[in-house]
């Protein structure tokens, strides 16, 4: 039984999906009252669980083989893999557990919290005696579906410098994760997970504007004007200050490294940007308002 947490997510779905394509026996983790995404099939078997609940962990991980352990980002998420690796000790079964964490995972934390949190998380795993493998993939390419504002206004302004960062498309995420959780040989390995090609959001304005038909200009914002703007757009300070230390690692070039780690696991190139932008055309046009 291969076990996924953070199933009803962008990753865990299509990982959930992708895992039940290769005819595995699946169990989800969906937190009570949220939904269960359409494109599962009747064979995924859907199990309610709290990564605050450790009883409700023991009871969904009790049979397991294989643990895939994906957690929100929030300020407790260091405890949330925790628990999810305890409660993987204590089944007594030492299955294996795929962590997935973020590009710099073990290198950047001092400074930046989400990956100070997945280091911390690391490091619970490899005390805890279970085989592991560590997925780190780079920033999702999918968070620019989410920056309406920026298509709207034709100005996508972000504190990242003039850094490139090789975004990598979570649908190669899941795909490398389906890989190592049905394959063999991935035992003590951290996978770094990139796109294609590392790109400064300049470059990436330019595909965003070519694919909604407006010009999009990147505006590189001081850390204290970005920080201000997410806070006066309801963001939670621990999220926006955090993301405005992730974003001081893509400025200083921190995130520009290209790994050929998503062909080696799925056996095809990691998509490209501009694909990914054209795939979503229609959803990137929409969020113009046009
Ligand atoms: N975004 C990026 O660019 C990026 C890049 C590299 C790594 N990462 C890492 O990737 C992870 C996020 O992946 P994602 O974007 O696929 O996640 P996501 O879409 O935000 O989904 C998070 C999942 O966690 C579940 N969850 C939240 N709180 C829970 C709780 N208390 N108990 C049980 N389940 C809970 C959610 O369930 P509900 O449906 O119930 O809310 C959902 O299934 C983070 O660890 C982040 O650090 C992100």
């Amino acid at each position: 039984m291969i076990v996924v947490t953070g199933a009803t997510g962008t990753v865990g779905s299509d990982v959930v999906t992708g895992l039940r394509a290769r005819g595995a026996d699946v169990r989800a983790l969906v937190r009570a009252g949220s939904a269960v995404p359409a494109g599962w099939d009747a064979e995924v078997e859907v199990m309610a669980a709290d990564f605050t609940d450790p009883a409700s962990l023991d009871k969904a991980l009790a049979d397991a083989d294989a643990v895939y352990v994906l957690v929100a980002v929030h300020p407790e998420m260091d405890a949330h893999e925790r628990n999810v690796i305890e409660a993987a000790v204590r089944t007594g079964r030492q299955p294996r557990v795929v962590l997935q964490a973020a590009a710099g995972v073990g290198e950047h934390g001092e400074g930046i919290r989400f990956l100070a949190a997945h280091t911390a998380g690391f490091g619970y795993l490899g005390a805890s005696g279970l085989p592991w493998t560590v997925l780190a993939p780079n920033g999702f390419f999918q968070n620019f579906l989410g920056m309406a504002e920026s298509l709207r206004t034709g100005r996508l302004a972000l504190p990242g410098g003039a850094g490139a960062v090789s975004y990598v498309d979570t649908r190669d995420v899941a795909e490398a994760a389906v890989a190592v959780l049905t394959g063999d040989g991935h035992e003590y390995s951290i996978y770094t997970l990139t796109g294609p090609a590392a790109l400064t959001h300049t470059e990436i304005a330019g595909v965003l504007g070519e694919t909604v038909g407006h010009p999009v200009t990147y505006e590189a914002l001081e850390p204290q004007a970005a920080l201000a703007a997410m806070l006066s757009a309801g963001w939670a300070p621990w999220r926006a200050e955090g993301m405005v230390e992730l974003y001081g690692l893509y400025a200083a070039g921190g995130a520009a490294e290209v790994t050929d780690e998503v062909e080696r696991l799925t056996g095809h190139p990691a998509r490209p940007f501009t694909a990914f932008a054209a795939e979503h055309a229609a959803t990137l046009r929409a969020r113009t308002g046009d």
